[in-house]
């Protein structure tokens, strides 16, 4: 199968679930993965101060380029951190960008605490409309005190894709 894993991600958590999940895999598939990254990304301080109330009004900042095509994929998985009970608004204007028509997409979501189902939510509503299938989704705990679960539950999800 040929898997595309697309994440954004500000602190590394969901990158580093993005590529255990690659990891998981490897074996018998091709994967390719990409990063959406914003256009003039502020330090962390200055994003909970300014770019939360662009999460809470769904903007969709400038991103840089997509080098990559849905089409040339079985399979899209797409992953967030929450933020403000929102996706990263980064990921928005990907979605806006993208045609997921026959796509299979699963979802997996990054937080600390809550927001995640509203998330799945949202991002489902926004590949169904785009003609994709969500077929999966996870959300999984970040911080401190998750750090191997969070792995554990990369590995395991990926497994059963
Ligand atoms: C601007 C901002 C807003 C956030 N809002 C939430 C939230 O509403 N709920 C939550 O559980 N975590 C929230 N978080 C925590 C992140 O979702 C969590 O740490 C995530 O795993 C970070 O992923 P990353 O390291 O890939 O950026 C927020 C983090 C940031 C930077």
């Amino acid at each position: 199968m040929k898997i595309l894993i697309v994440y954004y991600s500000k602190t590394r958590k969901t990158k580093e679930i993005a590529h255990t999940m690659a990891n998981e895999l490897a074996d018998g598939n091709e994967v390719k993965l990409r990063r959406i990254k914003m256009k003039g990304e502020r330090n962390l301080l200055a994003t909970y101060l300014l770019d939360t109330k662009k999460a809470i009004r769904r903007e969709k900042p400038e991103i840089e380029v997509i080098d990559f095509d849905h089409r040339k994929y079985d399979l899209i998985l797409l992953g967030t951190p929450v933020w403000s009970a929102n996706p990263a608004p980064a990921i928005n204007t990907y979605l806006d960008r993208s045609d997921f028509r026959d796509k299979k997409v699963a979802l997996f979501v990054t937080l600390r605490l809550m927001g995640g189902e509203k998330v799945v939510k949202l991002l489902t509503e926004e590949i169904e409309k785009r003609g994709g299938k969500v077929t999966n989704s996870v959300i999984i705990k970040t911080g401190l005190f998750h750090e191997k679960r969070m792995i554990e539950e990369a590995k395991t999800f990926a497994s059963k894709l």
